[in-house]
């Protein structure tokens, strides 16, 4: 890709739809709130962390991913790995963010569920001051826990409901079919939630018909195995359904070998609404700006693709008109500046 249109992505104001916030916990905030909270992590430095994060697939990830997680105890420590992510975030010119949190992943070790979501909310209204940054959070069921154990988790939520924008489904795909989740998801819808759901990650096309047709939800989560089912593919692009692809995490977790083989460039050509986010940076080698370096260079994308992946990520957010219309206008104005 040339130098300039990398510059160009770079800059550009953009929108992130798929990160976890624990995937956002680099180790050495890791390690200082291990020394902090007396909480032993199995590895003698940082650089042995790193050199942990090399993964065969899903699983292989998300088992050293929720032992990180174990760090986190305190509001104060919601709050510092959300704040890092942010600085990150504004870095790269994100304006617009709708992270993911994993109450279970806590509520499992007796952190209530209150200290989660405000230590999250407290960063994130902070970069809404400081950045003029835009946010929605939300709350990520773990599939491979019960039905009763998500149930429980979305009635802890109801207080905090003025916080939390949305519900998502997220861990362990294979064998844990969104079907497994569509009474939690009604309860969410009635009470107001927006729904999105991983879905045709490591999964087969038929999951993705699961969260369209038994969760109803406004956008998938990866979704990249859809292109194996072309009556899927025109399903989503008439009806202009998001898919949040996460290119690196796709090349981090072998859904695909490399990244030349992303199939980001051929979503884009049957007409999709896909859109490039980071899904846990920390973990997976780099956050938006350098998920759409990489991808760019490894598909050659054109200067064309790159502008629909960037505004798609407008159009998918869960903005208000008024706003989309200012991130579109945003979005041209330095598109065309330069
Ligand atoms: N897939 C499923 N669960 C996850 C992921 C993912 O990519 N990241 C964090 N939890
Ligand atoms: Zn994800």
């Amino acid at each position: 890709m040339a130098a300039n249109l990398q510059q160009l992505v770079a800059g550009a104001p953009k929108a992130e739809l798929h990160m976890h916030i624990e995937g956002s916990l680099e180790p050495e905030l890791m390690f200082e709130l291990a020394a902090k909270n007396a909480v032993s992590i199995p590895y003698p430095t940082v650089d042995a962390v790193r050199a942990a994060y090399q993964f065969s697939d899903l699983q292989s990830f998300l088992d050293i991913y929720y032992a990180g997680a174990a760090v986190l105890l305190h509001e104060e420590d919601f709050y510092a790995m959300t704040r890092a992510y942010l600085e990150r975030a504004h870095a790269d010119n994100v304006v617009h963010t709708e992270i993911f949190f994993d109450p279970q992943t806590h509520t499992a070790r007796g952190v209530p569920f209150q200290v989660v979501v405000e230590g999250i909310t407290r960063a994130l209204a902070e970069a809404q001051r400081r950045y003029g940054m835009g946010y929605r959070l939300i709350l990520c069921f773990l599939r491979h826990l019960s039905e009763a154990d998500a149930f429980a988790t979305l009635e802890q939520a109801v207080p905090h409901l003025g916080l939390i924008h949305g519900v998502g489904l997220d861990s362990s795909e294979r064998g844990h079919p969104p079907s497994k989740f569509e009474r939690v998801f009604a309860r969410a819808r009635e009470l107001g939630l927006r729904v999105v759901a991983h879905a045709g990650e490591e999964g087969p096309p038929a999951y993705i018909y699961e969260a369209l047709d038994l969760l109803k939800v406004e956008r998938i989560d990866h979704g990249v195995r859809a292109l194996e089912d072309a009556a899927l593919v025109a399903r989503l692009a008439a009806s202009r359904m998001p898919l949040t692809v996460c290119p690196l995490s796709n090349v981090k977790l072998c859904v695909f070998p490399r990244l030349a083989e992303h199939n980001l460039r051929r979503l884009l050509a049957a007409g999709l609404c896909a859109t490039v986010n980071s899904d846990d940076p920390a973990y997976f080698g780099g956050y938006i700006n350098e998920n759409f370096r990489q991808t760019a260079a490894a598909l050659d994308l054109t200067r064309d693709e790159l502008y629909r992946l960037l505004k798609n990520g407008f159009e998918a957010a869960f903005l208000t008109d008024a706003e989309r219309a200012q991130h579109y206008a945003a979005l041209d104005g330095y598109w065309q500046s330069l």
